[in-house]
């Protein structure tokens, strides 16, 4: 791997803290849990953890709704256990980027009790506007929260607050400098106590249009059918200057801390505004993510993204499953290569998965995540190749989604079950201590089917195959940060790329096995090969000269 900074090109590995380890046994992941783990994870070979909210919520939106940014969920522990993590975790060689939620608050934090009781100035920092139609008892416009119902609520006094996502999550006025003052703040609070960086969330949604006009299609939260920048609220101009001053403050601390920015753009071109010199470091590239698996369109992710995000100086990002979409197994196990155009809302289709398929799909699409020059992101369990849960009984759903869509979309809780550790030990597939409370969300029957310790030296697990490919990516002059060079031509079902000094990855997602290249050496192998040829949907890297 290359010496550029350790963002240019890491293997981040998200942590839904509510699903990843509970210790003290309430059926809840937490820190404590978090700190057992790290041996896990050192010896996984990621770099860093990205942490999902952690700051004390009343988890309308799992987390997402923050009460309180200098202080931790009590569910998962408290601020002195943060500390405590984020020192363990350097000794492990991880560092730690935790979330940070600056679009929103949650309707418990002080600013907005404060602003629901009329206090001089308070309201300001949110967006409250009066109704339309008689006695003001219309919505102010036409905007819809991303969870299904209108994007306002109307409170006690008549007035009306404005917020994208749950009623327990108003919309900020990032027009209000002390909002962009405390939000600098609370960076500095935890850049003191020595996280690494942010994973920025709705980072590009904190400029809305002061006149909040109605949308010309309401459906439209992506801007798509907008000029750039024209959308009401997705992507407008003036999102840079608060990343300025955010990159500012990242800067003046030392050991290269830095920004990932969740920023959903109607074109991949516009992301690069976001990581452009002297803005973020880094932004999710999720044109890829949504790509289904077929050659020419994982190829045009490739270089549609890479080119822009390298014409601003920034290193690409790979990212496949989060905890907002479905499950990479169980994407490409669908008979569909469609392209999923609102994946933070996609819904599995029952019955409707081949898992043998989408998990081979899966093992070779690691391959060719590891091979591409820039960062990489993997959300816990898809190193145990976890599919997504399509039968959560409705009674036990958590997502907002599914009651503010009027019990019509399911949501994201089937990416969110919690992570199945040990096929004998503890409670709940060992996410808990033996005796623990239930874990939040049900784990379906069979889970421990993918326990950690059930693949742990099993040559053929995907746990072991996550290891190997991360090791040798670490280990390999040619991966990482740098450049690439593909060999196959546009429309071939194999794709084939080369990286320098002597590496190359060839995916075949044709329907017939192929042939090897010339080669050195096959270093791995998604799959077994058959008779030295590399069979459909599957991977191989190669020592060549
Ligand atoms: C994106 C997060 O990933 C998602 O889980 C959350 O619901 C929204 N932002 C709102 O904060």
């Amino acid at each position: 791997m290359s010496d550029s900074p350790w963002w240019r090109d890491a293997v981040i590995y998200q942590v839904y803290i509510r699903s990843f380890a509970d210790a003290d046994g309430d059926g809840i992941g937490d820190i404590a849990g978090i700190r057992e783990r790290l041996p896990y994870l050192a010896a996984l070979g990621v770099d860093a953890l990205w942490i999902n909210p952690w700051y004390a919520s009343p988890q309308a939106d799992a987390g997402y709704d923050v009460a309180d940014y200098r202080a931790i969920e009590p569910a998962y522990g408290t601020v002195a256990d943060a500390e405590k993590l984020i020192v363990d975790a350097h000794e492990h060689g991880l560092r730690l980027v935790p979330d940070i939620v600056p679009n929103h608050t949650s309707d418990q934090h002080v600013w907005f009790r404060a602003a629901l009781a009329d206090e001089p100035g308070a309201r300001a920092r949110y967006v409250f506007r009066p109704g339309s139609g008689p006695d003001g008892a219309e919505p102010p416009n036409n905007w819809r929260s991303h969870f299904g119902g209108p994007a306002w609520t109307r409170v006690a006094d008549g007035s009306w607050y404005l917020h994208l996502f749950d009623p327990g999550q108003p919309d900020l006025n990032w027009a209000n400098p002390e909002v962009a003052a405390e939000f600098e703040a609370v960076l500095r609070f935890w850049f003191d106590r020595g996280v690494d960086g942010f994973r920025i969330d709705v980072a590009h949604g904190l400029v809305k249009d002061p006149a909040l006009p109605d949308l010309t299609d309401p459906r439209d939260q992506l801007g798509r059918s907008y000029p750039a920048g024209g959308h009401p609220y997705v992507d407008r101009e003036g999102v840079e200057e608060i990343y300025e001053a955010w990159r500012r403050v990242a800067d003046s601390y030392p050991g290269e801390r830095m920004f990932v920015a969740e920023a959903w753009t109607p074109a991949p071109e516009r992301l690069a505004r976001y990581v452009a010199p002297g803005r973020l470091h880094t932004a999710f590239n999720f044109d890829y993510l949504v790509a289904p698996w077929d050659p020419a369109a994982l190829r045009e992710a490739i270089d549609v993204t890479t080119g822009h995000l390298r014409a601003a100086g920034a290193p690409a990002t790979w990212v496949l499953s989060n905890h907002d979409v479905v499950r990479h197994p169980s994407r490409y196990g669908r008979p569909t290569t469609e392209r999923e155009e609102v994946p933070t809302s996609t819904v599995a289709r029952d019955g409707a998965t081949d898992l043998v398929l989408g998990t081979r799909r899966a093992r070779a699409a690691l391959l060719l995540e590891a091979a591409l020059p820039g960062g990489m992101y993997v959300y816990q369990g898809e190193e145990l190749g976890l599919p997504e849960v399509e039968d959560i009984p409705d009674d036990a759903r958590q997502d907002p989604t599914w009651q503010r869509s009027g019990f019509t979309v399911r949501g994201r809780d089937g990416a969110r079950v919690p992570l199945p550790w040990s096929a004998t030990a503890g409670t709940s597939a060992g996410f808990s201590p033996p005796g623990a409370t239930a874990p939040w969300l049900p784990q379906p029957a069979g889970w421990t089917d993918y326990a950690a310790d059930r693949q742990e030296g099993d040559p053929d697990s995907v746990l072991e195959l996550y290891r190997a490919a991360l090791r040798r990516r670490r280990a390999h002059p040619a991966l990482g940060d740098g450049d690439m060079a593909w060999v196959s031509a546009p429309g071939d079902a194999v794709l084939h790329l080369r990286r320098e000094p002597g590496f190359a990855c060839v995916v075949n997602l044709g329907l017939e096995p192929v042939d090897l290249p010339a080669h050195d050496e096959v270093l791995l192998a998604s799959v077994p090969l058959e008779g030295g040829r590399l069979g459909p949907d599957a991977a191989v890297w190669l020592a060549v000269s």
